[in-house]
């Protein structure tokens, strides 16, 4: 494999294997800026050492917090609410994480110095109006004043108070913005938040930091106000579901095969591309369910499925399946019939416009797609076989566009080639080295 593509042009032998998949991405990403408030050290095991973690570490150290790794076990001396220590002029980079750029602001909103936020070239296309709205309104100022996209320079006060948030996207990233902002204020903060990933409410029970959710049926409402401190607190970090989902769909795409994925996940917010998937004929199981710390991680069996079925994807699974639809639409090419999926427009809010990106990848496969802004019908072809050159560039270095192209190459044929095979360094670093040690891929 080069540095700037890779070549696939052999599919994968049937297997029957157990795998880990690298830590969680939410999870660690939560843990090492909330450990950078506790007071004392913190301590990680299998955090997830891909870039965006590295980022949101690299701007902690800029903060003046000391973070560092021994083997396996990440370690974070945290200073406390509002305990940062930094020089003026300070930059900070979030590279390619649109979580750590906007889940960073919320911990600076008592900075008496303005703080410039940068990102890479993705980050800087996608919005933060979505944070600096709700920040603004608590008492943060931004410059340039009405700018949505970094670079986007932060300055806090010392008069900030609790807001009325409704969080209407389902985005995780806007709640959690908004909870953590609530460590640094006085008073009540009351978020009506569309259902997401609720980590950090289930990070802040565990952290005794006082919160009341109270859930609905679309909506849940969230009560949290600041604690007095927060302890240093330990984790170990389950295997990602998001990056689970590649290798249950090169399962599921693969002939005769099995898959186990040990200690997984299973938080309920997350379990969508499971839920869509069986509803399209997989059959996949959890077992050896545990609650760790308040999250749900057990094991995921899955085997390969000959008739798969068109999905009319209700959109009430979207935000469980967020990260997940790219992989999702790999499988619909396979279904029999028109798969559905809509409301959608979020995705093209992600790391690339994915809706539109991935329609363009499942055209150039042969697969007919009617795409609009918000939504994609995918007419499946059950025989779909391919033998054509396929070349994947000018993604914008999108991971999960990369982890799809190659699950695609490996499980339907054709030749691939990939540009930009680092770009998985942002969320799934052992990606390749599990393909190629457990599943014998060919990956020039
Ligand atoms: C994340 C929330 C999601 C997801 C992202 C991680 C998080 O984004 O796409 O990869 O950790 O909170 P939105 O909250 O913007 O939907």
């Amino acid at each position: 494999m080069r540095s700037n593509y890779l070549v696939i042009k052999n599919k994968i032998n049937k297997f029957k294997k157990k795998i880990n998949v690298d830590g969680d991405k939410s999870l660690s990403i939560r843990w090492v800026l909330l450990a950078s408030q506790a007071i004392g050290i913190s301590k990680a095991s299998n955090l997830l050492k891909s870039e965006d973690v590295l980022s949101a570490i690299n701007c902690l150290k800029k903060l003046g917090v000391k973070v560092k790794f021994i083997k396996n076990t990440c370690l974070i001396e945290g200073r406390g609410i509002n305990g940062f220590k930094f020089k003026k002029k300070l930059i900070l980079n979030a590279g390619n994480s649109g979580t750590v750029g906007r889940l960073i602001l919320p911990l600076l909103i008592k900075s008496p110095n303005k703080i410039k936020i940068i990102g890479d070239q993705s980050l800087s296309k996608r919005d933060f109006s979505r944070v600096t709205k709700p920040l603004s309104k608590i008492g943060a100022s931004f410059f340039p004043i009405n700018k949505s996209k970094l670079p986007i320079s932060i300055l806090g006060s010392d008069y900030l108070r609790p807001i009325n948030f409704y969080e209407n996207m389902g985005s995780a990233q806007c709640k959690t913005c908004v909870m953590f902002a609530s460590l640094n204020t006085p008073g009540e903060m009351k978020i009506i938040a569309h259902k997401s990933r609720d980590h950090t409410e289930l990070m802040f029970k565990n952290l005794k930091i006082p919160i009341k959710v109270t859930k609905g049926k679309k909506v849940d409402l969230i009560k949290v106000s600041s604690p007095k401190l927060i302890s240093n607190f330990n984790i170990k970090v389950p295997g990602d579901i998001s990056s689970a989902s590649f290798f249950i769909v090169l399962t599921i795409l693969s002939k005769n095969s099995e898959l186990i994925l040990k200690h997984i996940n299973l938080n309920p917010s997350r379990l969508g591309v499971i839920k869509i998937l069986n509803e399209m004929g997989a059959k996949i199981k959890t077992t050896n369910i545990k609650n760790y710390n308040g999250e749900k991680c057990g094991d995921i069996y899955v085997k390969s499925v000959q008739n798969l079925k068109g999905i009319n994807c209700p959109s009430s699974l979207n935000s469980s399946a967020i990260d997940e639809f790219l992989i999702i639409f790999l499988v619909a090419c396979k279904a029999k019939g028109i798969s559905y999926f809509k409301n959608l427009s979020e995705l093209d809010q992600k790391e690339s416009p994915r809706l539109k990106l991935g329609s363009k990848i499942l055209n150039m496969m042969g697969i007919k797609t009617k795409l609009t802004k918000s939504s994609i019908k995918i007419y499946g072809n059950p025989n779909l076989s391919l033998n054509k050159h396929f070349v994947i560039k000018n993604y914008l270095k999108d991971h999960r566009i990369m982890a799809l192209c190659t699950i695609a190459a490996l499980t339907l044929g054709g030749t691939w080639k990939i540009f930009d095979p680092k770009s998985i360094q942002t969320s799934f670093p052992s990606f390749f080295k599990i393909l190629k040690e457990n599943f014998k891929a060919k990956i020039i």
